[in-house]
């Protein structure tokens, strides 16, 4: 029993590291993702873009220039192109109080590389992101969830495409699927939108601005898991714990670490 099976059973709020500790390390490399899991981070957030020679990596963005020397899309540039980037000087110019010398060159990871890196009992939280423009991202994804016997009890697959979500249930029925969703004004959840993300999901992770405490009561007890993003303040994580959250993802794992260790 892992970690967080164990947790299920007391109901422990999950501590999801977005893009690992991405609020002290450069997002989606192997040094965030190991921060989160020094900061007691449950799960190692991972959002997936996808090579122009079809292998799966970590990046948030559709392109390559936010988060690296470079500029292009990704779907674009091989993965040895990928390679070549300096994936973590960004950081250190965009928040010089966190900045540190050894961030600069660290290179993006693909998929293999962190299952490689953290194996199979760690639990890994993973967004097929722009599915659209990735065809196959979610059967390579599964490729590689099977190829490294990942933890399908823990493991959590999450889109804001419910198509792809589908896609991998049809790949995998038993794979875990949590559905995204963002919110532009004070959010609802309908008895008939409950009962259609219950098809196929076992959560749901909208953007917690908007939210109340009639909708996480609503959601939470319907069965469902409510996982907000991306939460990064402390007594914002406190008002979500107190309306009764199941989890949320936070950029800075220790804070929620250290507020539930307070509880
Ligand atoms: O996956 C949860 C949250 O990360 C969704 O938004 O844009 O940060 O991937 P984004
Ligand atoms: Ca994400």
């Amino acid at each position: 029993v892992t970690q967080v099976e164990a947790a299920d059973h007391r109901t422990k709020v999950v501590d999801v590291a977005h893009r690992g500790a991405s609020g002290y390390a450069p997002e989606h490399t192997i040094t965030s993702y190991k921060m989160g899991e020094r900061l007691h981070g449950d799960y190692i957030e991972i959002d997936l873009q996808m090579t122009k020679d079809g292998k799966l990596i970590a990046m948030h963005d559709e392109t390559v220039d936010r988060t690296t020397d470079g500029t292009g899309r990704v779907k674009d540039l091989t993965l040895e192109q990928i390679k070549q980037l300096d994936a973590g000087s960004w950081f250190n110019e965009k928040y010089p109080q966190y900045a540190n010398e050894d961030y600069a060159g660290l290179k993006v990871p693909t998929l293999e590389e962190i299952f490689k890196r953290f194996g199979n009992h760690r639990n890994y939280y993973i967004e097929t992101k722009a599915p659209d423009i990735y065809p196959g991202m979610e059967e390579e994804l599964l490729r590689l969830v099977d190829k490294y016997r990942i933890n399908k009890r823990t493991l959590l697959i999450q889109s804001f495409s419910k198509e792809s979500l589908l896609r991998v249930k049809e790949l995998d029925a038993s794979i875990k699927l949590v559905q995204l969703l963002s919110y532009k004004e004070a959010a609802v959840a309908t008895d008939a939108e409950i009962a259609a993300w219950k098809e196929y999901a076992v959560g749901i992770g909208p953007n917690f601005t908007y939210l109340d405490q009639n909708y996480v009561q609503k959601v939470v007890k319907s069965g469902l898991q409510l996982h907000p993003y991306t939460v990064n303040e402390t007594a914002d994580m406190k008002r979500l714990i107190d309306w009764g959250v199941t989890g949320m993802f936070t950029n800075f794992p220790d804070r929620l670490h250290q507020l539930l260790k307070e509880q």
